[in-house]
């Protein structure tokens, strides 16, 4: 079985009151998260990408019955732009599957989608 997530979102979300709101930011985005928007140019577009993955995430491992909050569910890059995800939970359920689950993040000027999937084959 393979499980798919996706999301789309309005960077307008984002905008620079929402990113001044560090309880916001704190709930959302772990640290290193936002060490690696708000280094960018036009950090809402990262952020927002990132919100997305988030739900994406969420939508997929609702396949499984499984729940978890944006905070722990972190969205990392490889040295090569590509990134991951780190599931920050002590669930066994959810480490078995963790090195089964893939993200895509995309944004223009106006929007950030992502797309995760869990392949549970063996
Ligand atoms: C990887 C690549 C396709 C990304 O394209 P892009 O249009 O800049 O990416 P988007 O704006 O749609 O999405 C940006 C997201 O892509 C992701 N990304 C970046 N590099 C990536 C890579 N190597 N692999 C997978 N995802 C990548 C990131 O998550 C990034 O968002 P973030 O910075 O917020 O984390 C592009 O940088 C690239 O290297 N293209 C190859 C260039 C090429 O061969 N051109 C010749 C065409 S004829």
């Amino acid at each position: 079985m393979i499980l798919a997530g996706t999301d789309i979102i309005s960077i307008s979300r984002f905008d620079d009151k929402k990113l001044a709101n560090k309880s916001f930011l704190d709930r959302c985005f772990t640290p290193a998260e936002q060490e690696y928007c708000l280094a960018k140019a036009k950090p809402a577009q990262h952020f927002a990408a990132r919100f997305a993955g988030k739900e994406a995430v969420v939508k997929a491992l609702s396949g499984l019955d499984i729940n978890m909050d944006y905070r722990d569910i972190e969205i990392l890059k490889r040295k090569n732009g590509r990134p991951y995800i780190v599931f920050h939970t002590r669930d066994e359920k959810i480490l078995r599957i963790a090195e089964r689950c893939d993200i895509s993040l995309s944004h223009s000027e106006s929007d950030a989608t992502a797309f995760a999937v869990i392949d549970l084959r063996d």
